[in-house]
């Protein structure tokens, strides 16, 4: 319902001023006719006046119209309803005196006259004039020019009593104390801003002459507004955004009714949805002509009309299968839910149209009163009752998502719903994404049992393959897998040096070495040479696969991703062992580990060998090691010799040997001082005895050389070894994962293929479907032709029996 007001529009000095120009404009004497600024406050009024001659000046063409006066042109100037400074009137009136061609149409509103003599009987001598009212407003203006003394003027209460309080004028506020206040109001003032100053002017003044100056017009329209607004779902404001009165009206309705719209004419109205107001009420300011308030209300009507003309066509509407329709849920169920349409019909999502996973809780996933938009997929009028489908919209919907998501490469997780032939389905916003078995990150050969362990979990992967015109996806949880490893890979590779200790399992064991698991996807091999101080043979000797060694990192090369690893540690090196053991002189049971012709190899700690020369094997001459010592007797020897640098032991059996009676000075002669004997060419025995020392010494030496040159030739044989074997095991590497991709493009094409059949069988079943009932159709005409034909055959055997 529009509910227009009855003060609405023109006032009685607005209609005063118009009809005085519209008079003007008919007599024959009027000349050229100009207003001094707009006449009121509506473009389309002024608009009208321009169209039929009417000009518009300021106050600094006056001169220029008395030259075109004195010139004898004809000239009337209208003064409009809000009245002009003191000055420019009084100018104009002397022109209108002075030449009889000039005529001042003064149309200052009588209210605003009465104002203007107020504001000039109250001030002057012993007097002060305050004004409530906007200084820049042209109201205003004009009665403060008519001032003889003091005054001032106030937008607000607020900056009354701030000026009043000294705050916020740069003059100050004078001292008012022994003056006459006396208070006035724009005639369009606000009614509550003027009770509230009143109240505070009382206070603070005393005995303050107060003038109602408001024009009964305005109060009569912002009273009738008011009312209006609170009996209102919407109230519609018509005038100028630049009329002081109309911005009042609508403050004085908006803050009644929220739903309250400043509109200039009836084209502005298809700016406001008025569509959920059942009770809309208009009113307009003083300059709003009537032929404005009048088409606002006819535009509305018709709108009205429109909107229940749609409302009727809504209730009225037939739903269909495969409309999309959107409703509001208005009960949850366990297995589904109902929603109320707006068109006299129920619709009801039973659980698996609303999500593909079985294991969704409905309440958990909608409430009372949520909006859903659903497919029609069947409809029983009897019934009233429409079966709808959501996760067909969501699934068009939400396509376009994936589509994007596999162009930006994006990660999509998604519940497992399905275990298929060949994969599985992934459930992504109702989209269902297929993802063969090869690419679930299960390793290769993984079961039917494996792959159905899936469902029901929630996995990361990429769209790598999307058929668009068929809207499938195939995903990939591997490929999620693979960039995962590789960032941690990445990390272990930014973050590791030398020196760093790892804990892993050993994976593998070659020749030349062992691959441990450092983790992160990431081995490092251990060198046979690493594994142990002692010479070995292959690394089975010191560990086994899947044991947990403490290894720590001996070099890097980060561009080729190698590492090479240590496992024996200083405190593990036989010489670290012996040297913290034993000390020049001790005596330690050794064990004999080999025997040669200059002596006898004996174990002194694992893997720390001394040498017993043969003549310090025993305290007599002896053809050979062997005729005292056999491998693996353990014997009693003194250190008689370390040498750090070659780490090379010296041990004499002899040196600990008592000296015999008979032999008092050999025996008092420390042992290593009594092996070599001084050369002497009185005694050709030693002489001898020297030169085959020697002469062993040097055999010694060389085959110690020899046992080198063999140890570095075998080491370099194993470096070579194990380059080989690295390079293989890249190779192996870059087979498998070629192996791998074509495994995977292999398996999209299955999938293409798979497609592709699937679409040629229901062609084909649709072609026998529909062959079928061509035959069918074709056999039941040839029946009814035979039956015809029987039927005339009869006929004529019939006929001719007759
Ligand atoms: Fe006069 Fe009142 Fe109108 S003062 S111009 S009648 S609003």
């Amino acid at each position: 319902m529009i509910t227009v007001a009855k003060h609405a529009g023109f006032c009685f000095g607005v209609r005063r001023a118009t009809d005085a120009v519209e008079r003007k404009l008919t007599s024959a004497d009027a000349g050229k006719i100009y207003t001094l600024g707009k006449l009121i406050h509506n473009d389309g009024y002024n608009a009208h006046l321009r169209e039929r001659g009417v000009g518009e000046i300021s106050a600094a063409d006056i001169d220029d119209i008395e030259r075109r006066v004195e010139g004898g042109e004809r000239i009337t100037v209208v003064v409009r309803a809000h009245g002009e400074i003191k000055e420019v009137l009084e100018s104009l009136k002397m022109l209108d005196e002075k030449y009889e061609s000039f005529e001042l149409l003064d149309c200052t509103c009588p209210y605003v006259k009465k104002v203007r003599q107020i504001a000039a009987e109250n001030s002057g001598e012993g007097k002060f004039f305050i004004l409530l009212g906007a200084k820049e407003h042209p109201e205003v203006r004009g009665i403060m020019s008519c001032l003889n003394g003091d005054g001032a003027s106030f937008a607000s209460c607020d900056e009354l009593e701030a000026w009043a309080n000294g705050k916020n004028d740069e003059n100050g506020a004078p001292d008012l104390g022994n003056l006459q206040i006396s208070i006035a109001a724009q005639t369009t003032q606000n009614l509550n801003e003027w009770k509230k100053t009143l109240k505070f002017a009382k206070k603070v003044y005393t005995n303050p002459f107060i003038f109602d100056t408001i024009c009964n017009v305005t109060e009569e329209r912002q009273t009738e507004a008011a009312h209006l607004a609170a009996d209102s779902d919407a109230v519609v404001v018509i005038g100028s955004r630049s009329s002081s009165n109309t911005q009042k009206l609508y403050g004085i309705c908006k803050a009644i009714c929220p739903d309250t719209y400043l509109i200039e004419n009836a084209s502005d109205l298809s700016e406001i949805d008025l569509s959920r107001s059942e009770n809309i009420s208009v009113t307009a300011g003083a300059s709003t002509p009537l032929s404005v308030i009048q088409e606002v209300e006819h535009t509305m009507n018709e709108q009205i009309t429109e909107n229940f003309e749609e409302m009727l066509d809504a209730s009225m509407k037939t739903l269909n299968p495969g409309d999309v329709v959107v409703g509001v849920i208005t009960s949850i169920s366990q297995n589904e839910i109902h929603l109320d349409l707006g068109a006299k019909t129920t619709g009801v999502i039973v659980h698996e149209k609303l999500t593909d996973d079985p294991s969704a809780k409905l309440d958990e996933l909608f409430k009372v009163g949520d909006e859903i938009k659903a497919k029609v997929i069947k409809v029983s009028d009897i019934e009233g009752i429409a079966m709808l489908d959501k996760t067909r919209v969501d699934s068009d919907g939400n396509w376009n998502a994936i589509v994007e998501a596999h162009e930006a490469g994006e990660i999509l997780e998604g519940k497992i719903v399905d275990a298929v032939k060949g994969g599985v389905i992934a459930n992504v916003k109702s989209v269902r994404i297929f993802i063969p078995a090869s690419l679930t990150g299960l390793p290769r050969g993984a079961s039917d049992e494996d792959i159905h362990a899936l469902v029901g979990t929630t996995q990361k992967f990429k769209v790598i393959e999307i058929k668009e015109e068929r809207k499938r996806a195939l995903g990939s949880i591997r490929a999620v897998l693979r960039e995962e490893r590789r960032a941690k890979e990445d990390a272990f590779w930014a973050q590791v040096e030398v020196g760093q200790i790892y804990e892993g399992a050993v994976k593998s064991l070659t020749n030349y070495g062992a691959f441990v698991d450092l983790g992160e996807g990431v081995d490092g091999m251990v060198h046979m040479s690493e594994l142990s101080w002692r010479r070995i043979r292959h690394p089975s000797e010191v560990v086994s696969v899947g044991d947990v060694i403490k290894v720590f990192v001996k070099g890097v090369d980060k561009e080729k991703k190698r590492i090479s690893l240590g496992y024996k540690t200083e405190e593990s090196d036989p010489w670290y062992i012996f040297t913290h053991k034993y000390s020049l002189d001790d005596v330690a049971t050794v064990k004999i580990v080999s025997l040669m012709q200059f002596g006898a190899f004996a174990e002194v700690v694992p893997g720390a060998d001394g040498l017993i020369h043969i003549s310090q094997i025993t305290d007599h001459k002896i053809a050979s090691p062997a005729e005292v010592l056999h491998v693996g007797d353990e014997v009693q020897a003194k250190i008689v010799g370390i040498d750090n640098e070659n780490r090379k032991i010296s041990l004499s059996m002899r040196a600990l040997i008592e000296p015999k009676d008979e032999e008092p000075e050999a025996a008092a002669a420390p042992a290593e001082e009594a092996a070599p004997a001084v050369f002497s060419t009185d005694n050709p025995e030693v002489y001898a005895d020297f030169g085959i020392e020697e002469a062993e010494k040097a055999a010694e030496a060389v085959e110690e050389k020899a046992e080198d040159v063999k140890e570095t030739v075998e080491e370099k044989v194993e470096d070579i070894k194990e380059a080989a074997a690295e390079k293989v095991e890249e190779a192996k590497e870059a087979v498998a994962d070629t192996v791998e991709e074509v495994k995977e493009a292999a398996a999209e094409k299955v999938e293409e293929a798979k497609a592709a059949a699937e679409d040629i069988k229901e062609a084909v079943v649709e072609k026998v479907k529909k062959t079928r009932k061509t035959a069918a159709k074709k056999a039941e005409e040839v029946k009814e032709a035979a039956a015809d034909k029987i039927e005339e055959i009869k006929d004529a055997v019939t006929g001719s029996d007759e």
